[in-house]
């Protein structure tokens, strides 16, 4: 039986406080540390990346607190004070200064500042957004970094491109389609991501770089420098296992857990396909609407029933000029048939919420 443990400080961080948006779904899971389970896929996957950096004289952090303050998440990492990944509406805050961590960069300052030359952290990460099979609120990923000595500097980038391709091979074999694609992030320069081919579609599944300088000198390693990368462990995993949706490394249900009971890589058997189910709820936007203020609502009602939310129509009133948009939400479980009946509730509960919480008006 697998139980869930919630290591959430509610005294010192209450939910219902102005400035925290941490609904009770979200941190009820703190804690629950699924990377750190032998026998989950994430767990399974943890390991095989670990066997792979070890050799390298990596050390593994895997128990840092998933709560970290906005200097560590953003600042010492150069992001803007403007960033929009520090809105309200893409970050969970728990008060002002304090959130749970985006991103395992988040530990990077802290460990560099111990004076650790190879390490990888690997944990939940926690994100508003959207709603569809490859995106979760929760996630895990593994971050990596590798300070290098002054005259080892020139190897650097090329070091970092081949061993992370090293690695993808070392998870799934030669056959693999992979591409890189230059992108940004403000505390690496030059900044890369991995891109896998999966079922068709193009998964990031990493961004690298060579650490910003500034990183470093903010962590007292001026004179050095070095390479970090963070691997997303589900969309790995969701390769890997082929593991069609990413609610299921979240179910409790026995026809998942023990598939991979030997702790060993196995292609994920799906037991079942149930139907989905689709409604949709169509609204006059306020100002401050954000979808994901809407995403938000359809989790807490609907937790692990919702698959999917998108817009599908995107009007202006001519003479108004107010803007209307009708999301669909595809209901579905991963573990049995859902009636119409209880569609319907969650539906009327959702359109509920979303007048009273968002205070905008349904068409
Ligand atoms: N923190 C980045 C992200 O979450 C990934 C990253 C890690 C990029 C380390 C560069 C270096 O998207």
């Amino acid at each position: 039986t697998r139980r869930s443990f919630s290591s959430f400080p509610y005294n010192r961080y209450p939910l219902d406080a102005p400035n925290c948006n941490v609904p009770r779904n979200i941190a009820k899971r703190v804690g629950t540390n699924l990377h750190r389970q032998p026998q989950h896929p994430l767990g399974i996957l943890q390991r095989r990346i670990l066997e792979f950096w070890q050799p390298h004289g990596f050390q593994l952090y895997d128990q840092l607190s998933p709560i970290v303050s906005t200097t560590h998440n953003f600042d010492h990492l150069r992001i803007p004070s403007d960033h929009v990944s520090r809105s309200p509406s893409d970050t969970y805050y728990l008060n002002a200064t304090t959130v749970l961590r985006t991103h395992t960069s988040a530990h990077q300052h802290e460990l560099l500042k111990t004076g650790q030359n190879r390490f990888l952290v690997a944990g939940d990460v926690y994100r508003r957004d959207e709603i569809d099979r490859s995106h979760y609120p929760i996630f895990h990923q593994m971050e990596g970094v590798k300070i290098f000595a002054p005259h080892e500097q020139n190897l650097i980038q090329s070091e970092l491109k081949e061993s992370l391709e090293q690695l993808a091979e070392h998870l799934f074999g030669q056959h693999i389609t992979k591409r890189w694609i230059d992108t940004y992030f403000p505390f690496t320069e030059p900044s890369f991501e991995l891109e896998i081919l999966f079922e068709g579609e193009w998964l990031e599944v990493l961004g690298c770089g060579v650490i910003h300088p500034e990183v470093l000198a903010k962590a007292g390693r001026g004179e050095q420098m070095g390479y970090a990368f963070g691997l997303g462990l589900e969309r790995l995993a969701m390769v890997l296992f082929q593991i069609p949706d990413i609610r299921l490394f979240w179910t409790h249900d026995e026809r998942f857990h023990r598939q991979f009971a030997s702790g060993e890589i196995v292609r994920f058997e799906p037991y079942s396909k149930f139907p989905p189910c689709f409604k949709d709820i169509s609204f006059w936007l306020e100002s401050a609407f954000h979808v994901n203020d809407l995403n938000e609502i359809v989790r807490d009602v609907a937790g692990d029933l919702v698959e999917r939310v998108w817009l599908i129509d995107d009007f202006v009133h001519p003479k108004t000029g107010k803007t209307s948009h009708c999301y669909r939400i595809a209901y579905r479980s991963m573990d049995r048939s859902l009636t119409n009946e209880e569609i319907d509730d969650l539906q009327e509960v959702v359109r509920n919420r979303v007048v009273n919480d968002l205070g905008v008006i349904l068409r």
